[in-house]
């Protein structure tokens, strides 16, 4: 089972920089999804490594041995490369039955008849198309179609799948389902597999690493819960989580003594950070999780005021405002306020993520200074 190395590899197409200066350590046998915007460069980055596109600056390494070098003018071919392949636009063979089109793979490998029956019966039952075997691919729908492709890439077992949005024509439940499966299948084979999605759901439940790509450069690589609670940046924190999270612009300050957040005519006394200092410019960031509704007045010097309520089965999310200052919250308690009632708003011990208004990067975390 492989690692992959990508050394500072960078792909161009004239003026467009699809992919740059970017290294990465993909260890063996971990499931890493690659998360980003439309146009990042997340397929670019995965064809390289698949061999079916050459960066134009670089090097690529499978298990210490090099496979891509642009400086040695060196690219291993990439039926060499022993990597299972998935793309956005799979093609199936249309001649060809769902049995023999998942068979493919292992006839190739010349295993016996049984076995390959066997295999195939496995892993389409998995995909939930087991009884579509006979079938040609015109006689299928586009998600039933995703899941041959699917099954036909997972039934030889390579040792490093790489996967471009495989899910992406799948109706909302399977897509539930086939994460389910992937997962599972990660967890029996520990094969390498190299995820792109633009769902940072899908990243944060699938991954045992995220990586996050924006405007072709790497923003930040670690375990999924790592990435929710320690954004490095405001991209970061903005991209991962829905609802999004909050944010306010304004500076640390000095009042009467104390330090702390002022935005829109709100004071927020906080505690120190080190290395922050009064009158930096900052974003202020919080999860809509981390902010509590209480009583206002008693249990909080903040009173917001209820915009609206949203309901969303298990949560009920409230939008609350105070003069321009809009906070989404994940209510702890099963009411629908009405519009325009008092609330008095808390936050979670160090949620407050603070970021750098100009560079974006986080700057620390740090918790409201409470009252009394
Ligand atoms: N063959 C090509 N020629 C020129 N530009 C290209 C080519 N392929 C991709 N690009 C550009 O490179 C950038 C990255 O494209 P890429 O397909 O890697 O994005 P992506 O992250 O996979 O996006 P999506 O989520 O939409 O699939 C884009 O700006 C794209 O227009
Ligand atoms: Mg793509």
């Amino acid at each position: 089972m492989p690692e992959i190395v990508l050394k500072n590899v960078t792909k161009r197409w004239g003026n467009v920089v699809a992919v740059n200066d970017f290294s990465l350590k993909i260890p063996d046998g971990s499931f890493m999804c690659f998360l980003g915007p439309s146009g990042c460069g997340k397929t670019t980055t995965l064809r390289m490594i698949a061999g079916l596109e050459e960066p134009t600056a670089g090097k690529i390494y499978m298990d210490d041995k090099l496979i891509y070098s642009s400086e040695e003018a060196f690219s291993l071919r990439p039926k060499d490369r022993d990597v299972g392949l998935i793309f956005q636009s799979y093609a199936l063979w249309p001649h060809m039955t769902v049995f023999k089109n998942i068979a493919f793979g292992l006839e190739m490998e010349k295993l016996p008849g049984q076995e390959i029956k066997k295999r195939v019966q496995e892993i389409a039952d998995l995909m939930a198309i087991g009884d579509l075997l006979e079938r040609y691919p015109s006689e299928l729908s586009g998600g039933q179609q995703q899941r041959v492709a699917l099954a036909r890439s997972l039934a030889p077992q390579p040792n490093c799948l790489l996967m471009d949005e495989p899910l992406s024509n799948l109706d909302a439940k399977l897509r539930v389902d086939m994460r389910t499966e992937l997962k599972r299948i990660h967890s029996e084979t520990k094969q390498t597999i190299i995820y792109v999605t633009h769902d940072q759901l899908e990243a944060l439940s699938l991954g045992t690493q995220v990586v996050i790509m924006n405007e072709g450069k790497l923003q930040q690589i670690d375990e999924p819960m790592e990435m929710y609670k320690n954004p490095k940046n405001l991209f970061v924190g903005e991209f991962v989580g829905t609802p999004r999270i909050n944010m306010v612009r304004g500076d640390l300050i000095e009042q009467e003594g104390q330090f702390g957040f002022k935005s829109d005519g709100i004071f927020f006394p906080l505690k120190g950070i080190e290395g922050l200092r009064a009158g930096q410019q900052v974003v202020m960031a919080v999860r809509p999780e981390d902010v509590r509704l209480t009583k206002p007045g008693k249990e909080s010097s903040f009173v917001f005021t209820i915009y609206s309520t949203l309901p969303a089965g298990a949560d009920i999310f409230a939008r609350i405002y105070k003069n321009k200052t809009f906070f989404t919250v994940r209510q702890e308690e099963r009411v629908i306020h009405t519009p325009e009632t008092a609330v008095g708003i808390d936050f979670v011990e160090d949620s407050l993520l603070i970021f750098d208004a100009q560079t974006e990067n986080l700057l620390g975390k740090t918790s409201l200074i409470k009252k009394g």
